[in-house]
């Protein structure tokens, strides 16, 4: 088991930046920028998903991304699909951390979890090649026993679990449903932690939804990207940044 953490580690997803920035082709507004803005306010790190198709981060703000980091001393969380030449520029970049992902081309975003038991001898090897070359590896999984047993199985090193299907729960008002789906996360947490596994939570997560999340005793960080980045043309990137830890702090019954 892991000792519970009563900070929780906040990774900011910056993908939507680059997702502005490539509306006019340009070099504005520079996802770099904003992960330095990010850190400032106090994200705890950086998370980018390069895609297949290329549509928001591409390889050389990943490269960018992992400078900053490391002049920053602050980790890069870098998602990706299971994918031979996108391994390669994992390889290349050397992050903190890789998160595998599901990915598929015709959707807007991540939707649903890796399949870590039905890929598993696919997914096993690139694990071992990303972790010996010194990232740590997470799987982006639904919160099902099977897939949390594969996980290890898989030799990653922590799990996250895809809040999306909560947070549409409680967007559509199916309070029901979000019980039900906040239930098998806590659930989840708890097998995993016995496992050995690092908990960490993302997709879909606002300042509406993070509190329960938040508190599920377990989890050691959270990924947010798209409500924050939201929250900067209104409230602004650092105030929602600053607002999202204080929330989730509030809800470790952390005072600083
Ligand atoms: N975690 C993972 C693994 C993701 O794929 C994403 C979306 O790229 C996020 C967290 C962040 O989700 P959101 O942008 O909805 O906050």
């Amino acid at each position: 088991m892991i000792r519970p953490q009563k900070l929780l580690r906040l990774g900011v997803n910056i993908d939507h930046v680059a997702t502005l920035r490539n509306a006019r082709g340009g070099l504005h507004p520079d996802p770099v920028d904003a992960a330095r803005l990010a850190i400032e306010a106090g994200a705890d790190g950086i998370t980018a998903h390069l895609r297949e198709d290329r549509r928001h981060i591409n390889d050389d703000d990943m490269m960018r991304l992992q400078a900053l980091c490391l002049e920053l001393s602050k980790p890069l969380n870098f998602e990706m699909a299971v994918a031979d030449d996108i391994v390669k520029v994992a390889l290349a970049t050397k992050p903190h951390a890789v998160c595998l992902v599901p990915e598929k081309r015709e959707e807007r975003t991540t939707e649903g979890g890796l399949d870590a038991a039905g890929l598993h001898n696919q997914i096993t090897p690139i694990v071992r090649t990303l972790s010996d070359n010194g990232s740590r590896v997470s799987l982006f999984i639904e919160a099902v026993p099977h897939q949390i047993t594969a996980s290890k199985s898989c030799g990653a090193q922590v799990v996250e679990f895809h809040t999306g299907a909560y947070a549409h729960a409680l967007d559509a008002g199916d309070t029901g449903k979000a019980r039900e789906l906040l239930t098998a996360m806590q659930v989840g947490a708890k097998q995993a932690d016995a496992l050995g596994l690092e908990v960490h939570f993302g997709h879909g997560l606002t300042f509406a939804n993070v509190t329960a999340i938040a508190k599920i005793p377990e989890v050691q960080e959270l990924n947010i990207g798209h409500f924050i980045i939201g929250e900067a043309i209104t409230m602004g990137l650092k105030p929602a940044i600053i607002e999202m830890r204080h929330l989730m702090n509030v809800a470790r019954g952390v005072s600083l």
